[in-house]
């Protein structure tokens, strides 16, 4: 039996708390920390022994083994530093911070402690996402030519979140960049991309775009176009397509019901899911079944903390591009 302490018990906190009580037999959640009362109220309504507002009492408890790190992104780093000097296992939260500088010493502070982080990029767990993958690396794409990505939420955040994000090249496009490089399988040399408002007047004032372009070029020649928006009038939506010299495999959308109906008008199918709730539950499983595993096993970790600087460089290229009006280097 595993112990666990969670911190931060919000949008993602809860997720991950009730697959927790629910999945996994070999893990216990004795304590949950949270600063605000409603995810205090959670917790507690889920039976989880020890619930506070003092952070301390996860990283001083010696039966924790591990943390999982799912509050605000601007609180990760700290906790992250405190989990590793305290010598528990990590599961943070994207983005690790919002600055490159103490991303690099936060991860050195975890390399010096030498406890396993896993970064929660669990885009990569998707079902369909990793059956590319598994096409790619056999070979049955052939030599990659390009990668398309669209993603675009059903709507906006609220602009507090916003406000708090890192903008949406670092709060959205970020899993983009990390799938890019999960299904390519080597590293971006350019990046060039552009952003615009089309969505809401209020992200613009905000200080931030809802809709972006970016092209990668990595190091194989092969291209990724990544295309975000933060609104969709249909729902959800989140594909991707591989073209190679062998062939080309493409991902639809899961949508509520397989059902479809036809009448005099044509046929019609059933509405995209609706959010990264019902959209990725399956990876949020198989994402922390996949830590728990390499913990178990002391196997490397399947997203790392490098995964998550690697994809915040592209990020800041990519911000860079946007300012600058041409592709930037890595
Ligand atoms: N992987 C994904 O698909 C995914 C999806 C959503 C959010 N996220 C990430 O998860 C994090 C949380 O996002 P969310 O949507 O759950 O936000 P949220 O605002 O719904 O929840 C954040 C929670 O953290 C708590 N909190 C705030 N400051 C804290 C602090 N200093 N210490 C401890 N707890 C604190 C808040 O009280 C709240 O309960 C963000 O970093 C976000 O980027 C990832």
């Amino acid at each position: 039996m595993m112990n666990i302490g969670i911190i931060g018990v919000g949008r993602i906190g809860k997720i991950h708390l009730s697959n927790c009580l629910s999945h996994f037999r070999q893990v216990n959640v004795s304590a949950v920390m949270n600063p605000s009362i409603g995810g205090q109220e959670y917790a507690q309504a889920m039976g989880v022994p020890i619930v506070t507002s003092d952070a301390g009492e996860i990283f001083e408890n010696p039966e924790i083994a591990a943390v999982l790190i799912c509050s605000a992104t601007d609180s990760h780093a700290e906790y992250v530093e405190a989990a590793a000097r305290a010598g528990k296992a990590i599961f943070c939260e994207k983005p690790m911070d919002l600055s490159l500088d103490r991303v690099r010493q936060t991860l050195e502070i975890v390399k010096e402690s030498q406890v396993p982080l896993m970064l929660a990029f669990n885009q990569r767990f998707d079902p369909n996402f990793a059956d590319v993958r598994q096409h790619i690396q056999s070979g049955l794409i052939g030599d990659i030519r390009s990668l398309h990505i669209i993603s675009r939420d059903p709507g906006p955040p609220p602009i507090s979140y916003i406000k708090k994000s890192g903008g949406m090249l670092m709060d959205m496009t970020i899993h983009d960049f990390d799938m890019a490089r999960f299904q390519m399988g080597c590293e971006v040399t350019q990046v060039y991309a552009q952003g615009a408002n089309v969505v809401s007047p209020e992200i613009a004032k905000a200080g931030d775009i809802d809709f972006a372009t970016v092209l990668l070029t990595f190091e194989n020649g092969a291209t990724a176009l990544i295309e975000n928006c933060r609104e969709a009038a249909y729902g959800y939506d989140q594909r991707l397509e591989v073209f190679g010299s062998k062939g080309m495999i493409r991902t639809e959308n899961p949508l509520k019901t397989t059902n479809c109906f036809s009448g005099q008008q044509g046929t019609q199918s059933a509405r995209n899911l609706d959010f990264f709730m019902d959209r990725y539950a399956e990876s949020y499983r198989l994402e922390l079944k996949a830590f728990f595993d390499a913990l178990q096993h002391h196997e490397v970790m399947p997203a790392t903390g490098e995964d998550g600087l690697k994809a915040m460089e592209i990020a800041e290229a990519a911000y860079r591009s946007m300012q600058e009006n041409k592709p930037i280097t890595l």
